[in-house]
């Protein structure tokens, strides 16, 4: 069912846990996502990266996404994760999305400002959410890496969200995307601090890998939206290998894509059950 980005983190935020925040790339992970938060009865935001949209097919992906929000039996948001181009970000907000993200992270601070300001105002417009990063989260992001990792400040962090009025504040905290090389990190005292700081709900990028008492933990200081791509994908892609593995002659599709559903929806649930958003779908 629809619901509103920045209502779901506030409520969030009251009621100490996370949203989850779920890349997808195909429809065996959106089933995965789907049923496991249906299962839990849990919030979930499910987000499609402008390469996984560029992938699959902008117009099959926003037709997707708008059915699996229309049919779900909890409160699934449909955001526009790490979107780079604007026009493209406007396509989403024109066709239903629930929530964008801008990443000019790594532009100089007044570029970021302006942009984001510019997105907000044509999301607003159409009551669309939008959410913004301040600092920089590196690593790999889809098709994009980048080795540069810049911690955020929390005097930029309280002079961005003043001037950009977002809806959510993506921070680098010691997190980085895709598989970690070295550990992560987390920066719990610059997140407490920057959640104190403002009520705008504040958002960890890159989260797979990170040991689940550390998100806890995270969750604790007010965390309230948590995003997790790499570990879905990589339940997704060792099902299909496995299934492809053990049935050698095997070539019907919808039998390996069950398996990456299932998988995937095992993943999704050990998220949910951790971030504290189980049976909060009716929390309201
Ligand atoms: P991971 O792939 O590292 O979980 O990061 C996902 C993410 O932050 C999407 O915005």
């Amino acid at each position: 069912m629809k619901t509103n980005f920045k209502k779901e983190l506030l409520i969030a935020k009251k009621g100490g846990y996370a949203i989850p925040a779920f890349n997808f790339d195909n429809m065996e992970m959106l089933k995965g996502i789907i049923e496991a938060a249906e299962e839990k009865k849990s919030p979930v935001i499910l987000m499609v990266t402008e390469s996984a949209a560029l992938y699959m097919g902008v117009d099959y992906v926003f037709s997707l996404g708008r059915k699996a929000v229309e049919l779900s039996s909890v409160p699934v948001i449909l955001h526009w994760d790490h979107g780079f181009d604007i026009d493209l970000i406007k396509r989403a907000i024109d066709s239903g999305f629930d929530s964008v993200m801008l990443d000019s992270s790594a532009k100089p601070f007044a570029i970021n400002v302006e942009e984001t300001k510019k997105v907000v105002e044509y999301a607003h417009k159409h009551g669309v959410c939008v959410e913004s990063e301040i600092g920089h989260v590196g690593g790999k992001e889809d098709d994009r890496e980048s080795n540069s990792q810049q911690y955020t400040n929390i005097k930029d962090a309280i002079e961005f969200n003043k001037q950009t009025n977002v809806d959510a504040l993506a921070i680098a905290a010691g997190t980085a995307h895709g598989i970690y090389k070295t550990k992560p990190d987390l920066q719990f005292k610059l997140i407490e601090d920057i959640v104190e700081s403002m009520e705008t709900p504040i958002v960890l990028h890159g989260s797979s890998g990170v040991p689940l008492i550390d998100l806890k933990k995270a969750i604790k200081l007010g965390i309230t939206k948590i995003n997790i791509g790499t570990d879905l994908k990589v339940a997704n892609a060792n099902a299909v290998r496995e299934w492809l593995v053990t049935n050698k002659d095997g070539y019907d599709a919808r039998k390996f894509g069950k398996a990456a559903i299932d998988a995937v929806k095992l993943a999704a649930i050990e998220k949910i059950v951790a971030f504290n958003s189980q049976d909060k779908a009716n929390n309201r």
